[in-house]
Formats: structure tokens, sequence, C-alpha cells
């Protein structure tokens, strides 16, 4: 099978590295990939904005199979328009990708069959928004409608931050996206992640983790894309995971599939583990970044025939395997990020790493001949695995610490609650 995965991230480069080691791979192609995918991928460079020339790509190299990795190009619809040109393809619909696309879609559809979740309001105007916030006070949660890079959220301990939040919304802080505000109670908890592969009408749950979503240390700093991960997550007991199946991917599923928008893709369930069981935090439609890093390192089973599976409404009857081990991922990212960071600073050590447990996954990194050049926000995962938590950890760390980047940063405490509560 002749492979195109879409996308340039850390997520990309994991998912690349795992589909590399199928038998049912005869070539792999990664469009626009990164400074490290040449290593299983070959790199083609595109715009992947531009469908026609994702499709016109896929033409030239005969490509059997699209694998779509980020949100962007789910929730602008590339799956569609590369299977109208009749290609295989591991992408939700445009109509489901709205699990993510529009945080107003999954709040109605929770409604509608009966989805634990965060009760909300959903507002157009800031006159409403801000009358609902009276009525409701502090803690509460303000979100821009739509798409944010995972900054379109405000988490407010008092009245006077979430005026401001709603504010900055409706001034167009987060343009389009913030066109429409939805208000949500503050939900106290762990929050977990659950991935689950679904075609249509199967499903096949794929594993838990637990992403760090604040820049620095102790969870404090602004919000990110995410600074690190590790899987599985055992706060997520068997009930809860049961619990979680039967009340919020199930009736998902079937929801979806009622309106006549079958969700094809990974559903990834963000949760808030709460005094009255599991809530649905949040829907997005494609794998995880970071925790993809984690979840492919664990992973035994082939990836290849699953995400297949997916695409061609096949899933009944596939299983997935898993190593009896955690993995965990620290992201190094330039200093700056999530706010504005130079580009083009040189890494170095990373190649000179070899250890069987540990794996850098680049995201932001470009090559320059010999030289390997930070070109973005999160630059690299460097990836382990261990039969504890705090092992993976230990392992990680090594491999950060053999890094030579004075521009980069990471966090130290990735995995932090896991491990304190293993202690
Ligand atoms: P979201 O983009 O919806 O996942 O929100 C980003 C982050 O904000 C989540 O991962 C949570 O940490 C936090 N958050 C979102 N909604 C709520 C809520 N209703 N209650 C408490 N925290 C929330
Ligand atoms: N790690 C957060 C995300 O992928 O959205």
């Amino acid at each position: 099978m002749r492979v195109l995965v879409i996308g340039s991230g850390g997520r990309e480069h994991a998912l690349a590295w795992k589909i590399a080691q199928s038998p049912l791979l005869t070539k792999l192609f990664i469009a626009p990939g990164n400074g490290g995918t040449g290593s299983v991928a070959e790199n083609l460079a595109v715009d992947v904005t531009d469908h026609a020339a994702v499709v016109a790509l896929c033409r030239q190299h005969q490509i059997d199979f699209v694998v779509v990795g980020p949100d962007a190009q789910v929730v602008a619809g590339l799956g569609d328009d590369v299977r109208a040109a009749g290609f295989t393809c591991f992408c939700p619909s445009k109509a489901a990708g709205q699990l993510e696309g529009s945080k107003g879609f999954t709040k109605a559809l929770c409604d509608e069959m009966d989805i634990p979740t965060a009760a909300y309001g959903r507002f157009d105007n800031e006159a409403a928004a801000l009358a609902y916030l009276y009525t409701q006070g502090a803690p509460i949660v303000i979100k821009a409608d739509g798409l944010a890079a995972g900054k379109g959220v405000t988490v407010a301990m008092s009245v006077e931050e979430a005026e401001e939040a709603i504010i900055d919304c409706f001034s167009g802080a987060f343009g389009a996206s913030g066109a429409e505000v939805v208000i949500e109670e503050f939900m106290e908890g762990e929050e977990v992640s659950l991935f689950v592969l679904c075609d249509g009408t199967n499903i096949l749950p794929l594993t838990t983790a637990q992403d760090h979503k604040r820049a620095f240390d102790g969870d404090t700093g602004p919000n990110t894309g995410g600074m690190g991960a590790y899987s599985p997550a055992p706060v997520m007991t068997r009930e809860i995971y049961d619990e979680t199946i039967e009340r919020v991917i199930w009736p998902t599923v079937r929801g979806l599939a009622a309106r006549g928008t079958p969700y094809q893709g990974v559903l990834y369930a963000g949760l808030m583990l709460t005094e009255d069981g599991p809530k649905l935090v949040e829907y997005n439609a494609r794998f995880g970044d970071p925790e993809t890093q984690v979840m492919m390192m664990r992973m035994e089973s082939d990836l290849l025939p699953l995400l297949h599976a997916v695409a061609t409404s096949t899933l009944a009857g596939h299983d997935v395997a898993w190593k009896d081990q955690f993995a965990l991922t620290v992201i190094l990212a330039t200093q700056g990020y999530p706010g504005s960071y130079g580009k083009g600073s040189e890494i170095k050590g990373v190649d000179a790493v070899n250890a069987e447990h540990t794996h850098f996954f680049h995201a932001g990194t470009r090559r320059d001949g010999d030289r390997l050049l930070a070109w973005g926000g999160r630059v690299l995962n460097v990836t382990a695995l261990g039969d504890t938590v705090l092992e993976a950890q230990q392992r990680a760390y090594a491999g950060v610490d053999a890094i030579d980047w004075p521009e980069g940063f990471c966090r130290r405490d990735i995995g932090w609650r896991e491990i304190a509560r293993s202690r």
C-alpha cells in the first residue's frame, strides 16, 4: 500500500513512524512533513490548505491511502475532497468534523443524546452573553465557538475575568471562531483523554492519556497545544471507562449516524472525572498532539490496517494490543511559545541519542544540510517507554538533557499527577 500522511507535527511524525513499520506498506509519503519525518517517509512539499494540490499529489504518487492528521484539515473538509477524487482517506467528513469545529454543535448533540457534560449557554452577541454570565457567576468557562489552536478557552475564576474574555471574543480576538461564544458551567475534577476508532457504526477503543496543557511547571502559565503527555492514564479505572463508552461514546456514534453524518475517524474525548461521574469537556475529531506520540510508542498492533478499516467501514472484528508499559513525552518548545518566538536557532545532540526505549519525534524542525533548526513553537517530543510513569519520565528527561539547544525550554514535571499518586 502506498500511503500519504498529511501534516507536519509531532503527531504526524509518530503516525508515520508507526505506519512505516507495517508489512502492508510499500511506500510512505508525508506532506509537508518536518525535519524528522524524512527518516521514515518521503517529505513532499505542498500547501495542505490547497485541496486540489493535495489531490494532484495523490495522483502523481499513485497513493492508495491518505491519513489526515491536523484538526484544521479535518474541519476544512480535506477528507471529503480527497474521497470525491476517488481516494481512500482516514479523515472524518466535514459534517462529522463539526464535533471539533464547533463547540455549539457538540453541546447540541449532547443535549439530543443525553450525554453528560457541563450546563451551558450559546450566544452570538456580547449583551446576551454578559447577561447570562451575571445570572451564573464565577467560576465559569468562556469558549470561542470555533477552532482557536487550543487558546479560545478561558477558565474564569472571577466575573471580571469572564467579562474580559467575552468582550475579547466579540471584539475579534479569535476572528470568526469567536463570533459565537459558549459559556459553560465550571466542572471540578481531573481531566483524562480517551481515544476511540470509529468506522461509522463500529467502535474500537484505543487507550487513555493525560496531557499537560499549561506552559509551565505546576500547571501554571498560558494554555498551549500541550507540553507533554503520558499513556495510559490509570486515573481512568475500568468502571469509569465502561461508563464513558456507554454514556458518552456510543450515544455520540449513534447520534451522528442517525443524523446521516456518521463519524469515521478517531474520536478524541476530553473528559472531566467529576464526583458525578465522567463528563465530556470537548471532542476532537483527530488524534491528539502530543498524545499520539505516547500512544504509538505503546501500540503493539499494526496501525495501518486499523486506520484503513476505519476509512472503509470494516472495523468489526479488529482488535488492538498495547505494550504493558507506560510512555511519556516531553515537549521542547522555543522560548516565547505559546506567544511569539524566533525561528532558525540550531538544535544539537538529537541524532546522537540512540536508546531502544527513547524516541525523538520532531514537530517544528527543519533540516539545513547537516544542521537541525527550530522552526516552530513546539519543536521536539522526547518520548520514552518505562515500566512505571516515573521510569518513563526519567528516560525522557535523560533524552532532553542530551540536547543542546539554549533557545528551547520544557516543563520538568510531565507526569506529576500519576507519579504523585503512585507514591
Ligand atoms: P477545551 O478546548 O474545551 O478542551 O478547553 C480547554 C481546557 O479548558 C480543558 O482542557 C479544561 O482544562 C478547561 N475546561 C474547558 N471546559 C471546562 C469546564 N466546563 N470546566 C472546567 N474546565 C474546563
Ligand atoms: N493535546 C491536545 C490536543 O491535541 O488537542
